[in-house]
């Protein structure tokens, strides 16, 4: 079986990343990951578009020398380069995918364009050698929130997303409500578990009883309305002068109601697709309540749900190599005109049948 080694590059938000991964057959060998945060958002609550493409501007030349000197390998030992083109920031796309052709060039390299979705999907799999395809997958981040059925690499059926906000989104609204720092995922985990759970129940989003697999609503998620009920609460107890006390409480409501939800859309997927492994990506799977609370309710026999480790859960070039190296194995090289694209669909996604 043949070895791919492929250089990767992942800009398409506020982590500056580069790595080096090896694909032989369906088993990866991470070489080298490098990770820079850009923690200048913090002060703006949120990403800054512009600041983000000036970072990696000064960061990619640096991180991507670091990642071949940690792999023991220089550009030309690579078989290809991979970088993110889409979805994302279009200006801090560009950065990585220029700064990849022009290194493709001078170095004989070819530069495959990788969609940051499908990189999620491949994450898991360069830890467990088992998350392959069959599998249902809950992408869950601070821009998508997407539900698919994978039936094989390459082979994706979109069951349900978003209406509104992606999961990390409220997650990060809910927490700015309660007075915590950005990016409020982990934080808003760390006090819900110090809430008592019947304190504040939410309604679950979309979760209506005898919901039926041809209804529109059966695997979409939609946050707002639970933001807006947060949001009620928190006025509420700030005008009863007992915020302090309720902060964690409502929390954890937030968090139940959105875990509830989360997990029972998969099930329902899992379920309908027959499959016995459950793939979760994107930063919201980092929550280990989400973790655990899929776990219990997918548990018949054989049954086994995939959580990345947090490094590779959030954005990383780790997983873009993993995905450039499945596309690149499959003949696929970028157009010498390939350009970075803010929204575009995964390829080799089906729509829904609904
Ligand atoms: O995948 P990611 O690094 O970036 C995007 O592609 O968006 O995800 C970042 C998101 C943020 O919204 C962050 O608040 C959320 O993931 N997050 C979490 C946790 N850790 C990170 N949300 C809930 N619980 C966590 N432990
Ligand atoms: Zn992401």
């Amino acid at each position: 079986m043949t070895t791919v080694r492929v250089l990767s590059i992942e800009t398409s938000c506020d982590e500056t990343s580069a790595a080096v991964v090896e694909r032989t057959g369906d088993t990866f060998a991470l070489r080298s990951l490098v990770i820079l945060s850009q923690d200048v958002h913090r002060i703006f609550g949120g990403v800054v578009p512009e600041i983000a493409s000036r970072q990696h501007l000064t960061a990619l030349p640096p991180v991507v020398r670091e990642a071949l000197r940690d792999a023991s390998c220089d550009v030309q030992d690579c078989d290809a380069i991979a970088v993110t083109h889409a979805p994302g920031l279009v200006g801090a796309l560009l950065v990585g995918v220029h700064f990849a052709k022009a290194l493709g060039l001078a170095r004989s390299v070819p530069v495959v364009p990788v969609h940051h979705l499908e990189g999620h999907l491949f994450a898991t799999a360069l830890e467990h050698p088992l998350a392959t395809p069959p599998f249902t997958a809950l992408l869950v981040s601070g821009g998508h929130t997407l539900l698919l059925d994978v039936e094989d690499w390459g082979v994706y059926r979109l069951l349900g997303q978003t209406r509104d906000d992606a999961a990390g989104e409220a997650f990060d609204k809910v927490a700015k409500l309660l007075g915590l720092p950005y990016p409020g995922g982990r934080p808003l985990e760390l006090l819900a578990r110090e809430g008592d759970p019947s304190r504040h129940v939410f309604s679950r989003p979309m979760l209506r009883r005898n919901q039926q697999p041809e209804d529109a609503d059966y695997f979409d998620l939609s946050f707002s309305g639970l933001k807006t009920a947060v949001m009620l609460a928190v006025r509420a107890a700030e005008a009863a002068g007992t915020i302090d006390a309720e902060r964690a409480h409502i929390a954890r409501g937030f968090q139940d109601a959105v875990v509830d939800t989360l997990v029972a859309k998969t099930a329902r997927a899992a379920r309908l697709f027959n499959r016995d492994r459950v793939v979760l990506g994107g930063g919201v799977a980092c929550n280990v309540a989400l973790q655990h609370a899929m776990q219990r309710a997918l548990r018949s026999p054989g049954q086994v749900v995939y959580a990345p480790s947090p490094r590779l859960a959030t954005d990383n070039a780790a997983m873009i190599a993993a995905a450039g190296a499945f596309r690149f194995s499959a003949g696929e090289i970028g157009d010498p005109a390939f350009s970075a694209h803010a929204s575009m669909v995964i390829p080799g996604m089906l729509q829904p049948s609904r």
